[in-house]
């Protein structure tokens, strides 16, 4: 699939995240080593900023197998026990959205990270019994959007903890470079530049974009995405100059219509949206207050002037 050869499959292809990469690859050489697992890993952040991609490099680096599951996908604690007995020695098991797996999912996991072995019950009733098996040495891998939600004995048991952060718009400029490579289209640097500085700081959205742009480049453009070709798809598409989405202006609307540009709750703004405080708070709201459209007062949010511009409000008179 196209979104695969997107992906970076090593560390040394992968751009931005420095922090992440230096101290990755510390760990990954330090277990090779002394041939053992890696520590589990814990990625945390805003969706779109390589939480699975780091995790699939991992995989490759170490030199094991990767096998991709998330929190909702675990049901019962013995679906979780099956995936667990179907690795091998240091693999990587990838959990997506692991603070939605359930309680008693999550308390299969703890004996397994811990002493990488899980008990499992056999029989009903008055004949049920527990035993206990083995497992092999793996490397647990969880992605969340909202750390905040992850039971302390869980976030315990990690022994890497890492927060990814929105990408600058060169590194951007960069991952659009690539991908252009890859996809073989001709992307000159100013039609990478404005992508850039609309993606949100996400090189998910990068690369959805660039494939959308390439749609309008190869039948209008010769193949050739300019800054004009860029400014005039994305226009059509209805990103803004900010790269921000309907959500994302949704909030900074309502902030600026409902209650007079704030300060708000957040719980006031998400009831007024239908939305969760918490996914406001933990996916909207970093690159909202990054880019210096929202502020956090101690009474709440409240939007910016740069915010009113944007969303071509007068700015009110204090
Ligand atoms: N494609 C998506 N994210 C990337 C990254 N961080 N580096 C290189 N290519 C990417």
């Amino acid at each position: 699939m196209l979104e695969n050869h997107l992906r970076p499959q090593y560390l040394s292809e992968y751009i931005g995240q420095e922090k992440a990469k230096e101290i990755l690859k510390v760990y990954i050489e330090a277990a090779k080593k002394r041939k053992e697992a890696l520590d589990h890993v814990l990625l945390y952040g805003p969706p779109g900023l390589g939480k699975t991609t780091l995790a699939g490099i991992i995989a490759n680096e170490m030199g094991s197998n990767i096998k991709i599951t998330s929190g909702p996908a675990i049901e019962k604690p013995g679906d979780m026990a099956a995936i667990l007995n179907s690795l091998s020695e240091n693999d990587v098991l990838f959990v997506d959205e692991i603070h939605r797996l359930s309680r008693q999912v999550e308390e299969v996991l703890y004996p397994a990270m811990e002493d990488f072995e899980i008990d499992i019950m056999i029989g009903k009733g008055a004949t049920a019994r527990s035993i206990r098996l083995d497992l092999p040495k793996f490397t647990l891998v969880g992605a969340t959007t909202r750390v905040g939600l992850l039971t302390a004995p869980l976030r315990d048991r990690f022994g890497v903890v890492h927060k990814l952060d929105f990408y600058t718009t060169n590194e951007l400029v960069q991952v659009l470079e690539r991908s252009a490579n890859v996809l073989d289209v001709t992307l000159e640097k100013e039609g990478a530049l404005e992508l850039a500085r609309r993606s949100r700081g996400t090189p998910r959205l990068a690369n959805r974009l660039l494939k959308r742009v390439r749609d309008f480049a190869q039948v209008r453009y010769d193949s050739v995405i300019t800054k004009e070709v860029a400014e005039y798809a994305l226009d059509l598409l209805e990103v803004d100059r900010l790269g921000l989405d309907k959500g994302d202006r949704a909030i900074l609307e309502t902030i600026a219509d409902k209650f007079g540009g704030g300060p708000v709750g957040l719980d006031t703004i998400a009831a007024a949206l239908g939305e969760d405080s918490g996914t406001i708070e933990d996916v909207y709201e970093p690159y909202l207050i990054q880019n210096g459209l929202i502020e956090r007062t101690p009474r709440g949010r409240a939007i910016t002037r740069l915010a009113y511009e944007h969303l071509h409000r007068p700015v009110p008179k204090v």
